[in-house]
Formats: structure tokens, C-alpha cells, sequence
């Protein structure tokens, strides 16, 4: 029997203990073993929990067990998590998590970590919750040069997107129904900011390029100022507003990484991915385009792939698994706004003036509603859109995706 402990039993920890219980036969037959909770560590009582045996509030109890071999940490954050995934891995226990924010930030340091001592550590579920992406990126694209990778990141912000867009309902009114659902962070402004779908496209980028790429040099811009009047002029256009990570290497190896609000066409795979479901889209040398997805948020979905770490880990304790990436460096990153995309523009200017300085660079055609012009722009880099915008009032600026 392989003993877990569990760090935090929130929403994903408590998922977790349930879908090890659950399908407890089903795990034993493809770990070849049985893996069982032994502890589980929060701050809060839970006298009527299933689990009410397993708990303990001393970090110490677990670290000092050499019975433990895996800790799962779920507690979120870079606080207590940071010090106890060091702590589990010096004791020579190997660490599953669904901590985006922690691998984000840490996640060089904690791999080097865990490979000095070589164990495990698997975060398969902090990126698209249930979608397998870690896996299938650092082993069944393995033979592939990537060089560009984008999705929707964020099931909360894509459910908030979704509920205004087919149902009209309130920015305010959907994200109280994420929270309900438990989709949202404990700080939703990690959500609607764009921190989380940063700290993912963090992830999926030191993955697939081999270097660190750290969260405080991504820009990164929520869905806050997303309007109904965007949505609308986006629809009439044939257009849909889904928040995007992406990451972009260039032939000469340098890479760019942000997170921002995409006009994207209706015919996009993309368009219709809706709700809490996320997708994403890796372009490999070899395979071309593959798109992954599936439930990116949400109590089972993300226990699903916790456990499958659980399960691999406990597989892997004499030899680990390969996933690892190098420190970051000062020629790593490109700037994003040397990107060339169409861009979308809502302006509070007249249809003239934005037509004279827009006229021969506008892709799709002007259209005007309750004093406002918005319009799409042919394809361009930030640099030069910028240039242009100092003489128009530009409300809304986002990419086009088609
Ligand atoms: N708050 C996150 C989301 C949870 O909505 O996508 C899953 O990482």
C-alpha cells in the first residue's frame, strides 16, 4: 500500500480523497498497487468528513512518517505550500500538485529539488484541470519542435464570457455562480485579473521551451474592461470574446509569452469552447496543430488529474519522471508587442475621424453604435497600433484570433 497525505482539503484536496475512495480498485489496478490517504493536513475541523481519522493540523506528523511517500499538495499559493512541498521533498517524499501559482513561481527551483533527490514532481492539474497538457506535452509531442502555443486558460473568466455572451447575464451575477461552483481562486481577482491564465501559460511555456518563464514578465490584461457594447460588436462582426494565454517561440529561439482579452472567430475551434471547459491549441514542427479539451476547472475534473500524478509517481519511485526545464535567462524573452495580429478597436471617436487615419488599415468595416466606433484593423505589431491610437480614444484594444 502506498500512503498519501494530503495538504489542504478545499475543494481539489477533498476531490482527491473522494476519487481515491471512489475508485479505489480501479487506482490499485493501474498503479499495480494500492494507494490509500493516510493523512490529511488542514487548519479546519471536519468532524462529519469520511476522513475524519486522517486528520492532523502538525506538518511534522506527515514529514517525519517515512511511511508517506507521496504528499499532494492542494493548499494553493506561495505561503505554506512553498515550505512544506521543500520540506516533503528534503524528507524524501515525492510531491503531487495543482498549484499553478507555486510552479509558476517556483517551479525551477523545486524540479531541481526534486531531481537532486530523484523524486517526483507532478503538476499535471494546474494547467486545464482535468485536460491532460503536461503530460502530453513533455512525452507524446516530445518529438516536436513547439513553436507557438494558446488557449483558453481560465474556466471562471470563460464562464463569466459564456453566461454574458449567450445569456446576457451580469459580469457581477456570474462570477457569484463560478465562486458557487468552486471555479473561481479564493481571490476571484487572480480570475477576472488574468494572474491565473498567466501562471498557466507560465507553465505550458517553461514546459515546451525548456526555460523558466516567470509570471512578473508576462503582460497581462483580465476581462474587466470587456463590455456588453464589445461583445456586441464583436458578434455582429462574427466574432466571440474568450481570454487567451499565449506563447509564441521565434526562429531564433527567443520566446513571448501574454495573456489578453481575443476577439476570436466564430468558425475557431476555440469559439466554441464554452462555459468552465478549456481548450488549447500547441503547434508542433512535426505534428502541426493539436487542440486539447475538457473541464478546466471544477472539484472532480481537477482530482482526476491529481490522482493521475498520484498514480504515476508511485510508479516512478526508483526512476523519475523526466520533467524539467532550465533557469531563466536574460535573452529567454521577446517582447509581445512585436507580435503582428489584426486588432480590434472600440473608440468613443466619430466614424470619420477613426476612418481618416484608420480608413486604408481597416480590415472589416466601420461600425458605430450609441456614440462609439469600433472597427477591426489589418494585421500589425503593438508598436505600430500604438502609434496610430495617439490619435483616437480608444476604449477597447484586443487581438484577433480567426
Ligand atoms: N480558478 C481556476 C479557473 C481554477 O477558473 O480556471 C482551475 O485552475
Amino acid at each position: 500500500m502506498v500512503s498519501v497525505a494530503i495538504l489542504g482539503f478545499g475543494v481539489v484536496g477533498s476531490g482527491v480523497a473522494e476519487v481515491l475512495s471512489t475508485n479505489f480498485e480501479k487506482i490499485a489496478h493501474n498503479a499495480a498497487q494500492e494507494i490509500g490517504v493516510k493523512y490529511i493536513l488542514d487548519i479546519r475541523d471536519f468532524p462529519d468528513s469520511p476522513f475524519k481519522d486522517c486528520f492532523v493540523k502538525d506538518f511534522s506528523i506527515i514529514e517525519n512518517d517515512p511511511d508517506v511517500k507521496i504528499v499532494v499538495e492542494t493548499i494553493g499559493g506561495v505561503g505554506a505550500a512553498y515550505e512544506f512541498t521543500k520540506r516533503a521533498l528534503l524528507a524524501g517524499k515525492s510531491v503531487v500538485t495543482s498549484n499553478k501559482e507555486l510552479v509558476a513561481t517556483h517551479g525551477y527551483e523545486l524540479l531541481q529539488l526534486a531531481r537532486e533527490r530523484n523524486l517526483n514532481y507532478l503538476f499535471e492539474a494546474s494547467v486545464g484541470g482535468g485536460i491532460p497538457i503536461i503530460r502530453p506535452i513533455s512525452q507524446c509531442l516530445a518529438a516536436n519542435e513547439i513553436d507557438e502555443l494558446y488557449g483558453i486558460l481560465n474556466g471562471t473568466t470563460n464562464y463569466i464570457l459564456t453566461q454574458m455572451i449567450q445569456n446576457g447575464v451580469s459580469f457581477d451575477e456570474a462570477l457569484k455562480d463560478a465562486q458557487k461552483e468552486g471555479y473561481a481562486e479564493a481571490d476571484p481577482a487572480a480570475d477576472i485579473e488574468g494572474h491565473d491564465a498567466c501562471r498557466k501559460i507560465c507553465i505550458l511555456a517553461s514546459l515546451s521551451f525548456g526555460r523558466h518563464i516567470y509570471p512578473d514578465s508576462v503582460p497581462t490584461e483580465g476581462i474587466t474592461k470587456v463590455t456588453l457594447s464589445d461583445v456586441g460588436f464583436a458578434k455582429s462582426a462574427g466574432y466571440k470574446i474568450k481570454l487567451l494565454g499565449r506563447t509564441v517561440k521565434r526562429s531564433d529561439g527567443k520566446v513571448t509569452c501574454y495573456v489578453a482579452p481575443h476577439l476570436v472567430g466564430e468558425n475557431n475551434l476555440l469559439a466554441n469552447v464554452e462555459n468552465v471547459f478549456n481548450g488549447i491549441v500547441v503547434h508542433g514542427n512535426a505534428i502541426g496543430n493539436v487542440m486539447f479539451y475538457g473541464a478546466g476547472a471544477g472539484k472532480l475534473p481537477t482530482a482526476s488529474a491529481v490522482v493521475a500524478d498520484i498514480i504515476d509517481a508511485s510508479k516512478h519511485f526508483k526512476a523519475r519522471k523526466q520533467l524539467d526545464w532550465m533557469e531563466s535567462s536574460p535573452d529567454t524573452l521577446f517582447d509581445s508587442a512585436t507580435l503582428e495580429n489584426r486588432w480590434y478597436i472600440r473608440c468613443a471617436d466619430a466614424m470619420d475621424s477613426a476612418e481618416k487615419i484608420f480608413g486604408g488599415l481597416a480590415a472589416l468595416s466601420f461600425a458605430q453604435a450609441e456614440g462609439e466606433t469600433a472597427f477591426i484593423t489589418e494585421s500589425m505589431s503593438k508598436t505600430a497600433l500604438d502609434a496610430l491610437l495617439k490619435g483616437l480614444a480608444p476604449l477597447s484594444v484586443f487581438r484577433v484570433l480567426d
